[in-house]
């Protein structure tokens, strides 16, 4: 990168987070261009040129990015690194040199898919409404839904004063007093699908994400993960593709 370019943009490509993680860190006051603490938005670099540092550590552009897709065990948090001490997810990565982060969050106690890489720019893509990357999961709800309440929360049902985006919803099993659902949804709200069904009266107990777009968990025991090829990644975007900068 010879000429300038935004700050956050620049701590994406280097694979520092997603853009908006960066723009976190620079709020944070951990960055620093030539000595000077920068914690405006917006602030353009020219990182040929001057010294840009995250927490004192030099940042340079990355050479290779990697994409991992773990499937993560309940117990484990998605952040990187937590103060009360409970395992974060990265630490299940192997012989990795490089720093990956979660793309997006799941909570402690939901298991399955979680995209890790150093790509902060694709992070950005896959997590921005515009490409509305779906994501699978795999819920066991209490009771029996109705189905018209399959259908409320297909159409969009509000939640804290905002209507979801319409879902696609399948049952898979229904049991004396609960019932498995697969529900694909392309928004990513805290706690989204729990809230969802809190909402209609049939509260989670499980929840596991199965997918982002095409891409499957597959035969991925909990624990374990798999290095990502071009092709895999082109299947989690079923709208627009942005591949082209990520040989
Ligand atoms: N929705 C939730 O409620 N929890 C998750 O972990 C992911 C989506």
């Amino acid at each position: 990168m010879s000429q300038t370019v935004r700050l956050q943009k620049y701590l994406a490509a280097c694979g520092i987070a997603s853009r908006r993680k960066a723009e976190e860190i620079i709020t944070q006051g951990r960055i620093t261009v030539d000595g000077q603490i920068v914690t405006a938005m917006g602030v353009q670099v020219n990182p040929s040129q001057q010294e840009i540092r995250l927490d004192g550590t030099l940042v340079i552009p990355q050479e290779d990015f990697l994409y991992v897709l773990l499937n993560k065990p309940a117990g484990y948090v998605t952040t990187m690194s937590d103060p009360q001490g409970r395992p974060i997810v990265t630490s299940l990565l192997h012989g990795i040199k490089t720093r990956l982060f979660p793309v997006g969050r799941l909570d402690l106690d939901t298991e399955g898919a979680l995209l890790l890489t150093n790509d902060g720019e694709l992070a950005q893509k896959i997590q921005h409404p515009s490409y509305e990357v779906t994501k699978t999961y795999e819920a066991q709800v209490i009771g029996r839904p109705s189905t018209g309440k399959i259908l409320e929360l297909e159409q969009g049902i509000l939640l804290e004063g905002k209507k979801t985006a319409p879902a696609k919803l399948q049952i898979l099993a229904r049991k004396t007093s609960t019932t498995s659902i697969r529900i694909t949804i392309h928004e990513g709200r805290k706690r989204q699908v729990k809230k969802m069904f809190q909402a209609i009266g049939h509260p989670l107990f499980h929840l596991k994400r199965i997918a982002y777009g095409n891409l499957f968990l597959e035969g991925l025991l909990p624990g374990k993960y798999q290095f990502l090829t071009e092709e895999d990644l082109k299947k989690i975007f079923l709208k627009k593709i942005p591949l082209q900068k990520n040989k």
